[in-house]
């Protein structure tokens, strides 16, 4: 059960930062995770005894916290697509001490690099106790949370040593996606049949590639737009709001910038208030329809002073826009538009002379409620 650690992994090598090397490390832990998951005959493969549980539920729980919570909103929308079953996202420490009404046959997944944190172990030691079907996605095999459920995942990320989590919220996606597209398949799910994931996630691998390679375009923004601001807005609508929320948790926990991710259309409920000369708004477009809404949210907060900045996938771009993201498929769009606010979070935080991968207050893993 001990897990296989190379010592190479846990060294910086050339980098100044873990959090750098192991935003650089994401092309190839998301090629490695798809070699992980191909049988002999290349096909994607998952535990069988993963997708039946799945499969035989009537409907999935997602438990987790922080970066991992996040990366579970994701994986509600690859799941609902690929498999049809109805699928619920919590946050651990709520679900624990105020369980909502349980179905028939729900399959419980826990989500959790470290596989230690309390807060998610509480909830699957309750899950235990009522005999429900649960899996562990982890980094970290032999962890708690991967010994107390009954299946496991696992991310195959490498050793992640930064405290802001990069390239385990990309292996957990891609994980997820693998899970949802076995599942629907072995289910005759007509969208899972249809997708060719593998290809599809090479695509990724690929776009990550270029997109960790415009360091200093990305550093040169982070400079312009965060370098002196108190407080910053992400916004997105979809998979681009999960984003935005992980984007933010980003900026916050390394830089200490106070940020928010905003679901677009209901920053002007109330939020929108906030906006001044000057406050950063950046936003995330990668699926039609939704993009172009959010594209006028931006107008409204440009028209009170907002200073913004607009990545944007290739194909929807417009003039001015500042980081085009590589075409992908518009399930896996948070793979590659994560990569440009995980870089913008980084330099925010080193321009701002901060310990990068050892912030303040914060744990690598949190092991108290
Ligand atoms: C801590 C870390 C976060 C992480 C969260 C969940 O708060 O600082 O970066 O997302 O725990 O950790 P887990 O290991 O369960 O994914």
């Amino acid at each position: 059960y001990e897990a296989q650690i190379d010592a190479a992994d846990m060294e910086k090598g050339t980098y100044a930062h873990y959090m750098l090397k192991e935003i650089d490390e994401q092309p190839a832990v998301m090629r490695r995770l798809v070699q992980e998951y191909t049988n002999a005959s290349g096909e994607l493969e998952v535990d069988e005894e993963i997708t039946s549980k799945l499969n035989n539920s009537d409907r999935v729980y997602i438990v987790a916290c922080g970066t991992s919570w996040h990366a579970g909103w994701v994986g509600k929308k690859l799941i609902e697509n690929l498999t049809a079953t109805p699928v619920e996202v919590h946050v651990a420490s709520e679900f624990a001490y105020d369980m909502p009404i349980i179905s028939e046959k729900p399959f419980f997944i826990f989500i959790s690099q470290s596989g230690e944190t309390a807060d998610s172990r509480q909830v699957l030691v309750k899950v235990n106790e009522l005999g429900y079907d649960s899996m562990t996605l982890t980094n970290v095999a032999g962890s708690t949370l991967s010994r107390e459920a009954q299946t496991t995942m696992l991310l195959h990320a490498g050793p992640e040593i930064a405290v802001a989590s990069t390239k385990a919220y990309t292996a957990q996606i891609g994980a997820l996606a693998i899970l949802a597209k076995v599942a629907g398949v072995v289910n005759g799910n007509e969208n899972a049949v249809a997708f060719d994931l593998v290809h599809e996630l090479g695509l990724v691998a690929n776009a990550m590639e270029v997109l960790v390679n415009q360091k200093e375009i990305i550093a040169d923004l982070a400079q312009e737009k965060l370098s002196t601001t108190r407080n910053a807005f992400y916004i997105g609508r979809g998979l681009d709001y999960f984003v935005s929320m992980e984007a933010a948790l980003k900026l916050k926990e390394i830089s200490y910038i106070q940020a928010e991710g905003f679901a677009a259309g209901e920053l002007k409920h109330g939020t929108i208030a906030l906006i001044e000369e000057g406050t950063p708004v950046i936003g995330l477009i990668t699926e039609e329809v939704m993009g172009s809404h959010t594209r006028g949210n931006l107008k409204e907060v440009e028209s009170r002073g907002a200073d913004t900045l607009v990545i944007s996938m290739e194909g929807l771009e417009k003039e001015g826009d500042n980081i085009i993201l590589p075409k992908i498929n518009t399930l896996l769009t948070p793979l590659v538009s994560v990569i440009p606010v995980q870089l913008l979070a980084y330099y925010a935080s080193l321009q701002r002379g901060l310990d990068v991968d050892k912030p303040r207050n914060l744990a690598k893993s949190v092991t108290v409620e």
